[in-house]
């Protein structure tokens, strides 16, 4: 098999390149070791930054988000028993992020993938890549238990943390950054509408705990716990009494409740690997970088990753122009570490971390009164928020 650009991995990352490259007429190549069903239901991340929602459209793939997508203005902060609402609309001169959850982008770039006749390989996993520094680099799979082969003119590992390609950059050359926190994250998936119609944070001292929206009927409910939590140690009444006292505050609607449909724990990292790119192997989304989820950048950094490789593999078709690609990794990278270093930040900010003195969380409670009360700390958190341009 041949192709122009082999693509490991058809998450939101792999199948937005694929589609790049197509309303471009270049063709391409996805490799993809889950099923179609498994890959369009996994339950992961809620919100798309300004810059992303507006790359969907201008790429057609809109429509959905206009009518199901939950436009944001802003997030209610509650701390010290009180609610501190910050306005990133204002704050930015009317940015501002949309709720639509990643299956849905999933599910619209696979129907538009699936639309233009995408050749996509399900259930097929890569087993290694190699000739990255000839001019044709070849992606090795497994199908059906036969080995086969794919000779591309450039691979993208669009494979995620626990993927192969980022494995095939020699260690002399791959420096990895890597923390990982001593907390995790429980999120539930209720049948119960929001209590009003915006993200609400609670940064309390039993722990931080969020409340995010799925629908007008649906909340995704997040609640800091243990890194290695067993969720069945969760009751539905253990989960609502934690909730109502990280959430609730006088003069605001309470949590509502209803039944939990779904519960899982997602630890946290911040991880990034430096180059992006070697050889013709580039590196997209979750396989060079992870974020802890407080931020809400996992899927959003992965399309940023995407629009730039996808301007960079266009240049090189249409006008036989390396300059973008050549600097992939300096582009990406340079946006990336500010991105490491808001969701870092913030993580820290919000949550209890075990082993601090009473001085360091006096310091977190003043980040949070200087974040929702000041106009430079409103101005930092709301520009990072709603999405940092991308500067090619
Ligand atoms: P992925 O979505 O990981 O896609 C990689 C694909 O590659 C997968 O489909 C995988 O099956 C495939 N693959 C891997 N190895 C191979 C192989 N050898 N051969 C073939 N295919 C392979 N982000 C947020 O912003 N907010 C959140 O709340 C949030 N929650 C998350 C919860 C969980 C449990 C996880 C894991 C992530 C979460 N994220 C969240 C992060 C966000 O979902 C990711 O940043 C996003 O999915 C990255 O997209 P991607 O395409 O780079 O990688
Ligand atoms: C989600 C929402 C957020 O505001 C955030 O910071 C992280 C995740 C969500 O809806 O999943």
């Amino acid at each position: 098999m041949r192709t122009q650009v082999g693509i490991v991995g058809a998450g939101p990352a792999g199948l937005m390149l694929s589609h790049m490259l197509h309303l471009e007429g270049i063709e391409s190549v996805i490799i993809e070791r889950a099923s179609r069903e498994h890959v369009q239901s996994r339950l992961r991340a809620g919100v798309l930054e300004h810059g992303t929602v507006d790359m969907l459209k201008e790429l057609g793939l809109g429509e959905r988000i206009s009518t199901l997508g939950l436009e944001q203005h802003a997030i209610d902060f509650r701390f010290g028993g009180e609610s501190h609402r910050l306005d990133f609309h204002q704050a930015t001169n009317g940015r501002r992020t949309w709720v639509y959850p990643q299956h849905e982008v999933v599910t619209d770039l696979m129907k538009a993938r699936m639309q233009a006749g995408a050749q996509i390989l399900f259930e097929t996993s890569v087993t290694r890549i190699e000739g990255l520094q000839t001019r044709k680099p070849t992606i090795h799979f497994e199908q059906g238990g036969e080995p086969r082969e794919l000779q591309c003119d450039f691979i993208v590992g669009c494979d995620g943390f626990r993927g192969v390609c980022r494995d095939a950059i020699p260690d002399s050359v791959l420096k990895i950054y890597d923390r990982v926190y001593p907390f995790g994250w429980l999120g539930i998936l209720a049948e119960a509408p929001a209590p009003t119609n915006e993200i609400t944070w609670g940064c309390h001292e039993d722990g931080f705990a969020m409340l995010s929206i799925r629908s007008p009927s649906v909340t995704r409910l997040y609640l800091q716990c243990e890194p290695n939590e067993d969720a069945d140690r969760w009751s539905d009444g253990r989960i609502w009494a934690e909730l109502h006292k990280r959430l609730d505050v006088p003069g605001m609607p309470p949590v509502n409740e209803g039944k939990i449909t779904q519960k899982g724990v997602t630890a946290m990292r911040s991880f990034l690997a430096e180059p992006m790119q070697y050889g013709r192997l580039f590196l997209a989304g979750d396989a060079a970088h992870i974020v802890p989820p407080t931020g809400a950048k996992g899927l959003n950094s992965s399309m940023a990753d995407v629009k730039v490789l996808g301007r960079g593999l266009v240049e090189q078709y249409k006008r036989g122009v390396a300059d973008i690609l050549d600097r992939y990794s300096q582009i990406c990278l340079k946006r990336m570490w500010l991105v490491q270093r808001f969701s870092a930040g913030l993580c820290t900010m919000v949550h209890q971390i075990p082993g601090d003195n009473a001085f360091v969380r006096r310091l977190q409670r003043a980040d949070l009164d200087y974040m929702t009360g000041t106009v430079a700390g409103r101005l930092a958190f709301s520009e990072n928020f709603t999405g940092l341009p991308i500067e090619i």
